[in-house]
Parts: structure tokens; C-alpha cells; sequence
């Protein structure tokens, strides 16, 4: 029997593990297990190992070690920025948008539910750009909030202008945390720079290993820990470090950094091939976000098919011809309620949107099997009822 032909065109949901960071985890745990905490030596080989790891992302993206706290990844990460900011930095006011993931909204709507912060959604166009000036407005009536935006959605791709959004937050005494995990390794990051009190991260993203991610928090803020029960990560965070994990999250940051304009390039050259295969293959297809180097996330490509009856069979069939993408983002795809970012802007429900992400193994043959797939399943001869 013939083996179905497999693209993964996935990558925002997770990517696959470059061989190096395999290699890099391999060799930590054949040397090195012992526990950071321990005073023997095992735990202090271990410790340098945890240490030069922190020292090392801390570097690539301007900031200082201790302001690197390790986490299980994003979702941790983003839930330790809100939570430690209501629970312990005097936050009564969450400024957000319908379009942040939900380990932002859901969280900031359950702090907002028993009634620790009153919550402020500012509004986005179709496009997924989030309206600045109704930012600083509400920025102004709510000085000392917290605003949580996010550098790059992870549906839809579009960008933030994040300069402009600091500048709102130092103008009005906020705080600012940026989910930045689809963001982190994608481009140089350099904290001073960015101008966020709050950045995260998450190796799996950035073909490093899962349950690992970290923390950006200025150090002017002396955060508390959300974790509790150890005196880990400098008090931040309690619980034995995941060692390996950690080396696999720094050496993926190490591999993207050290090639950040070269992989920007190419994926960005392959994501205009597939916008450019789509519209010539696969009539009246719609671009959802905004697609330029400058507005959208390189990474990302969303589209819309034409209303027609297997739509909603379509992702299905698309794995079933080996085209692995997705809906939506991977963690809503239990929903019932469909897209909240789509929702957000405002996109027809009749047509279905398909999100394709590409990594640095995607290349213009894997797009071309999946347009070509793509294009048959929309034939009419095809139509599945
Ligand atoms: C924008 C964004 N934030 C947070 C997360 C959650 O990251 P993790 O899977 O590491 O918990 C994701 C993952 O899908 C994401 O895309």
C-alpha cells in the first residue's frame, strides 16, 4: 500500500525539534541529573549548567539573568505576569483585546470575575490591528493598569505596534506584558528596546522541546512567586528546574538568534509563494491579516475559503491527503464557539478559515502539495455532503 505523502504546516501550534536541541538535551541528561538545589557537586554541575543557560537567553535579548524566570512555558509565563501583577504589584485594571490568546483573556476575565480587576477590551479591525487611540484613551481614564497586547496574534499573524504601546504604557503609569511567544526567536528582541515589563516565552514554538518556556520581568518590579513551596528561580517560581528542558529552550534560542535574518527570509519567501499558489490555485480565497514583513507575523498565513458545503469537513480531509494545519490556534480546537480572534474580526462564518504556519523546515514543495490538495478537495466533483 502507498504510504500518504505528509506536510506539517503547523508550526505555530508547535514545531518539530531541531536535531541540535535533541542532541543538546541528549547530552544533559547523560551527564548531568543531579538536582540544581543540592550542594553536592552533582547539583552544582547542574546549577551551571541552569545558570549558563539563563545567563545565555538573558544576553541575546538585552535583559539581565535574573529576569529570566523559567516556567512550564507560555501559558505559565503569561498566567505569572497577570496573576503576580493583581495579586502583589496593586493592579485594579486589566486594558486587553478580544484577540490575545486564551491564557491572557480567559485569566484576565477570571481575576475580572471575582472582582480583583475590572476588565477594558479595546477594539480591533478586520485586519486584527488593535486601535491604539482608543488605547491611549482608556490608558488615560485608567492610569497604573496593567496593558496586556500581544506582539504577534496567533491565528491571524498581524503585528503590534509595540513601540507605540509602550510609549502609552510609561505615559500613564502602566504596566506592560506582551505575549510575545510566537514572537521570541522570530525576531531580535532586545528588552530595553521593546519597552514591556512582561515578555514570554516558549521553546516549542521555536523548534526546542515542550513544557519549557520562560518569563521576561523587569527587575524594578521585585515580583513575587505564583508558584509557591520552594525557594527556586531566585524565589519566583518553586519547584525542581527542568534542566534538560532548559538547555533545549536556550540552545533553540541560541540556533534561532544566530540565524534570525536568514530564516526570516526564507520563510517569509515561502509564505509569499503559498499566498501567490493560493490565489492562482484556489478561487475567491481570502487573506485574513495583514501580510507584509512589516504588519504580519512571517510565520503565519490565514486564509478563507469560499462558502460551500464541506467546509466544515475540510481540515479533516486536508489530514486525511497528509496536510497537517489548523482551524484556529491547536489549544482552541475543542471549541464549539469557533475562533474567538475570527469573531474579533469580525470574519464571515459562512467561509472557512484555514491557518497554514511554517517553520524552518517548511519549503515551497510542501505548499505546493498542500495547494494542490487544497484545490482539489474545493472542486465541485469533490463536494462531500
Ligand atoms: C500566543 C500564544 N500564547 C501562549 C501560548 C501557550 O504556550 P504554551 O503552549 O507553551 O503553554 C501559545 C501557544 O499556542 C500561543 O500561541
Amino acid at each position: 500500500m502507498q504510504k500518504t505523502k505528509k506536510v506539517y504546516l503547523d508550526n505555530a501550534a508547535t514545531s518539530p525539534m531541531d536535531p541540535e536541541v535533541i542532541k543538546a538535551i541528549t547530552e544533559v541528561m547523560e551527564t548531568t541529573f543531579g538536582n540544581p538545589s543540592a550542594s553536592h557537586s552533582f547539583g552544582r554541575s547542574a546549577k551551571a549548567v541552569l545558570e549558563t543557560a539563563r545567563k545565555k537567553i538573558a544576553k541575546y535579548i538585552n535583559a539581565e539573568a535574573k529576569e529570566i524566570i523559567f516556567t512550564s512555558g507560555g501559558t505559565e509565563a503569561d498566567n505569572m505576569a497577570i496573576r503576580c501583577a493583581v495579586n502583589d504589584l496593586g493592579i485594579k485594571h486589566i486594558i486587553t483585546s478580544p484577540m490575545e490568546h486564551k491564557a491572557v483573556l480567559s485569566t484576565s476575565q477570571e481575576l475580572a470575575d471575582k472582582g480583583l480587576v475590572e476588565l477594558h477590551l479595546i477594539d480591533v479591525d478586520t485586519k486584527g490591528v488593535v486601535d491604539l487611540d482608543q488605547l491611549e484613551k482608556v490608558a488615560a481614564q485608567y492610569p497604573k493598569s496593567l496593558i496586556s497586547l500581544m506582539h504577534a496574534n496567533n491565528e491571524i499573524g498581524t503585528l503590534l505596534d509595540y513601540k507605540r504601546v509602550s510609549r502609552i504604557a510609561k505615559a500613564n503609569n502602566c504596566l506592560f506584558h506582551s505575549d510575545t511567544v510566537q514572537t521570541m526567536g522570530h525576531y531580535r528582541f532586545d528588552v530595553q528596546e521593546f519597552g514591556a515589563d512582561f515578555l514570554t516565552c516558549s521553546a516549542h514554538k521555536l523548534h526546542g522541546p515542550k513544557g519549557i518556556g520562560f518569563l521576561y520581568a523587569n527587575k524594578k518590579l521585585n515580583l513575587k512567586a505564583l508558584i509557591t513551596g520552594g525557594g527556586q528561580e531566585g524565589n519566583h517560581r518553586a519547584g525542581t528546574e527542568n534542566v534538560m528542558g532548559i538547555v533545549g529552550l536556550a540552545k533553540s534560542l541560541e540556533i534561532a538568534f544566530d540565524n534570525v535574518e536568514e530564516e526570516q527570509e526564507q520563510i517569509y519567501a515561502v509564505k509569499k509563494y503559498m499566498i501567490d499558489q493560493l490565489k492562482e490555485h484556489v478561487s475567491e480565497v481570502q487573506i485574513n491579516g495583514l501580510t507584509s514583513m512589516e504588519g504580519g507575523l512571517y510565520t503565519v498565513l490565514n486564509c478563507s475559503l469560499p462558502p460551500q458545503e464541506n467546509n466544515d469537513l475540510i481540515l479533516f480531509q486536508l489530514d486525511i491527503e497528509g496536510v497537517c494545519c489548523s482551524g484556529g490556534s491547536a489549544c482552541n480546537s475543542g471549541a464549539a464557539t469557533g475562533s474567538h480572534v475570527l469573531n474579533a474580526i469580525k470574519h464571515d462564518p459562512n467561509r472557512k478559515a484555514i491557518r497554514f504556519s511554517f517553520g524552518r523546515f517548511t519549503g515551497n514543495e510542501d505548499v505546493d502539495y498542500a495547494v494542490e490538495v487544497l484545490s482539489k478537495l474545493l472542486k465541485p466533483t469533490s463536494v462531500v455532503v
